[in-house]
Order: structure tokens, then C-alpha cells, then sequence
């Protein structure tokens, strides 16, 4: 069934033209690639995924079109954005035949994955809420796709081993860890692509598997997914430092919580980094170096008032706390005309000094060597020995690889050399 067979025919042009000026969109921020994925967007329907928003909407290249909330209004489930949809399908880099896992289902992207494998692949989409698969199922029916892709409820925590092994694993829910069954259900040299959060700053990874649960994979764009649910849902460990602002920390134990309120409170030692960012300039590559190599890592997030200064993004802005001295990033406006902002590093308590250098050291070395680089690999196994660098989650252990800037060279060393 084809869109114009149900839509009325004025309708239809107005459709078709609003598909390809969202396609030329994508294509011209690189969301959208190839030839494959191109003809996957122009032929799925994405309206009648989403039959209750205004095409305008549905059409547009960045709007997620949110579908059901919790009981704090939180969305539990969406139909992506578009760009965020296309880009993890090039990164996943599908092909004709290919058996597919989609986690996290809403029908539209199932349908664009099932255009993409073609006759002979296999799409499997499995969600944890079952009124999402009933609902996938009914627009997938009425657009064409029922028998090439199979909706399935159930906790991806598991994967879904019925129909494995898969040539890929597409995961559109954020992940905070990577169960073994995500692996374990993958082909060698086969591709899982997923929005992860680690220490509270989510991207698009893509990883390749090489054979024995051994991934190694790029770090992409900044993500905003909606949050796993089941027995992969985040757990943080927060503490309050004051009643707006909190520390996010995977540190286990957390050394002396009840001491960050005090320590929070006392006088403030700043440092000016000499970084400086423009308007519209990304600094999400600072903050997975900051992530991944300042020791007794952390995040700080809450009032801007509170904290004096404006925090770097709205939500959480890198810190460290030691379980006596606390040291934080942020990121006031130092000049109106041009517009600039600089990172400046504060702390507190009794090595506050020893804390703040070390964050302005970091900021600087980032600035030099990795500001306009792709930012790090990723390479994951459960069996990773501890070391600096290498993040442990429940299931896996993730060590981040910073290629140097121009040389071409692995930086392994902990050391961040100001
Ligand atoms: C962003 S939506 C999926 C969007 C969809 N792929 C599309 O076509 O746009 C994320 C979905 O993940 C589901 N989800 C959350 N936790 C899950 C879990 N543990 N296992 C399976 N699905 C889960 C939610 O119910 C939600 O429907």
C-alpha cells in the first residue's frame, strides 16, 4: 500500500514535497548518505506513523513526535527525529539481506531498516511496553510492511535470541550499559549502534564486534533519547550538595557524601582556562575527555543561581569530588561583541587548588590536541583490566582511545600534562 493510494491526492504532493525538503536537509548536515537510505526515507510513509501530529511536523528533520508519557509527563516513547533515525542507520551501515534487531519500536524506523534489507533480510523490533507494539503493529500493517518486520514485547535487556544471530543491533532507546546479550546475539563483524550514556553524557556510539565480545567502536553526535526502562534502567548515584544542586557520581562507594554540603559552601577558588568557546561551537568532545580521564570524575547539575555562573549545558557540567574537596567546570560569558564564553574551573575545600589546576591542565591539553578531532574510540570487553581511562559499567568495561590531533597516534597515557 503506497502513500497515495490513501492519502488524498492534493494531499499527496504537499507530502512528497515536504519529504524531499527534509530529505535535502538531512543530506546537507551528513544525517543522510547513501543512495539506500535516501530511497528507504522516500518511500516509507512517516506520517502515517505519526497520524496524530501536523505534517509539517512529521516532515521536519528534528522534531521528535512524542507519543506517550509517564505520570511526571516525561516521554516514555516517541517516534525519533528524523535526523537522529538516518544517522544512526548510515553508522549502522545496513545492507540488502541483513537480519536486523531494532530495540526500542514505533514502526517508522523498523519500516525504513525493512526498505533498506529488502526481501531477503530480516527486521526484528522488540519494546518493553506492549501498547507500543500494538501500536507498531497496526501502522505497520496499514502501510505494507507487517510481514517484514516482527513487533515483539518484551525486556531488551535480553535481546531477543529467537531470531538471532543479527548482522545488526539498532538500539533507539538510551542505554546506560551494554547487557552481554547485545554482543552475544551479534555476528562477528557485525554493527551495534545505540545512543549510550556514560558518566551522564549520552552520544551515538557505533561499534563493530570482533569476534568474543570484543567491541571497538567511534563516538558520534549528542543524543537525547527517551531513558531505558526494565532492568537496564539508569541508576545513578546522586548526592545533594545543596536543596537545587546535585553530584551524579559512578564512584563505589561515594567517598564522604555528607561532607559535600559543608565543603560546597566554603569560599571558592577560580581559575580562568584561557579556552574559549564562540557562539554555536560544540563542546561535547571536553566533556568525554573530561569523562574519561580526570580521576574521581562527577557531575554537578542545578540552579545556575546556585552555582554563580552558568553551568556548561543545561543539564550537568563536569566535576570531580575527591570526599574533600569538590572542583567544578563552567562557563560564563567573558565578552558581548563578539560573543564568548570561557571555561573556568572553581573549587573548594582544602585541595581545591590541587583540583582546579589539574581541571584547567585538562581543558587546556583538550584545547591543543583533541578540539577538533572526532573524539574517542571506544573499545569494550568485560574482561578489561582496571586502568585510567577504562569505565566500568554493570555488565562491560570501556576503554576510551583519544587519537592526537594530526599524528595519527593512539594517546594511552593517564597522565594529562597541562
Ligand atoms: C524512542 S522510542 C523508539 C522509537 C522507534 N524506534 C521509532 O521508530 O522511532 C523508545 C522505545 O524504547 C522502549 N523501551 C524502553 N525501555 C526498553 C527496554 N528495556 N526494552 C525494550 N524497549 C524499551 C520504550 O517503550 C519506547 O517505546
Amino acid at each position: 500500500m503506497t502513500t497515495s493510494e490513501t492519502t488524498p491526492a492534493q494531499d499527496t504532493g504537499h507530502i512528497n514535497a515536504l519529504r524531499e525538503r527534509m530529505i535535502e536537509r538531512l543530506r546537507a548536515v551528513n544525517a543522510l548518505c547513501s543512495e539506500r537510505v535516501t530511497a528507504a526515507v522516500r518511500a516509507v510513509p512517516r506520517h502515517r506513523f505519526a497520524p496524530d501530529f501536523p505534517l509539517e511536523k512529521v516532515y521536519d528533520a528534528t522534531a521528535v513526535l512524542k507519543t506517550k508519557f509517564d505520570s511526571d509527563g516525561r516521554a516514555t516513547s516517541s517516534v525519533s527525529a528524523t535526523w537522529v533515525q538516518t544517522l544512526m542507520l548510515e553508522r549502522a551501515d545496513i545492507r540488502p539481506g541483513m537480519r536486523v534487531l531494532e530495540i526500542g519500536s514505533g514502526g517508522y524506523n523498523a519500516a525504513l531498516i525493512a526498505e533498506v534489507v529488502g526481501p531477503h533480510g530480516h527486521v526484528t523490533s522488540i519494546d518493553i511496553d506492549s501498547e507500543v507494539v500494538d501500536r507498531a503493529r497496526i501502522h505497520l500493517e496499514q502501510t505494507g510492511y507487517a510481514d517484514r518486520v516482527e513487533v515483539v514485547v518484551g525486556d531488551a535487556e535480553h535481546g531477543h535470541p529467537d531470531r538471532a544471530p543479527y548482522d545488526r543491533v539498532v538500539v533507539t532507546v538510551a542505554a546506560t550499559d551494554l547487557p552481554r546479550a547485545w554482543t552475544d546475539q551479534l555476528v562477528s563483524g557485525g554493527r551495534l549502534v545505540l545512543p549510550l550514556g556514560l558518566r551522564g553524557f549520552q552520544r551515538v556510539y557505533a561499534f563493530t564486534h570482533h569476534g568474543g565480545g570484543l567491541l571497538v567502536g567511534e563516538t558520534g553526535d549528542h543524543a537525547g533519547f527517551v531513558p531505558m526502562q526494565g532492568l537496564g534502567a539508569p541508576a545513578p548515584t546522586t548526592v545533594a550538595a545543596t536543596d537545587t544542586v546535585v553530584l551524579t557520581t559512578d564512584a563505589d562507594p561515594v567517598p564522604a557524601p555528607d561532607r559535600l554540603p559543608e565543603v560546597f559552601a566554603e569560599a571558592a577558588r577560580e581559575q580562568y582556562t584561557g579556552v574559549r568557546m564562540g557562539r554555536n561551537e560544540y563542546f561535547g568532545g571536553l566533556q568525554l575527555w573530561l569523562a574519561t580521564t580526570l580521576p574521581d570524575f562527577a557531575t554537578l547539575s542545578g540552579d545556575a543561581g546556585d552555582l554563580g555562573h552558568a553551568t556548561m549545558g543545561v543539564h550537568r557540567t563536569p566535576a570531580m569530588w575527591t570526599g574533600t574537596s569538590l572542583a567544578y567546570l563552567l562557563l560564563p560569558e567573558v565578552s558581548t561583541d563578539p560573543v564568548r564564553w570561557e571555561f573556568l574551573a572553581r573549587g573548594h575545600g582544602p585541595e581545591a587548588a590541587e583540583l582546579v589546576d589539574l581541571m584547567v591542565g585538562h581543558v587546556r591539553r583538550w584545547d591543543r590536541e583533541h578540539r577538533s578531532g572526532p573524539g574517542p574510540r571506544f573499545l569494550t570487553h568485560p574482561d578489561l583490566p582496571d586502568a585510567p581511562r577504562v569505565i566500568s559499567t554493570r555488565h562491560t568495561r570501556l576503554l576510551a582511545l583519544w587519537d592526537q590531533r594530526g599524528t595519527g597516534r593512539l594517546d594511552w597515557e593517564a597522565d594529562p600534562g597541562a
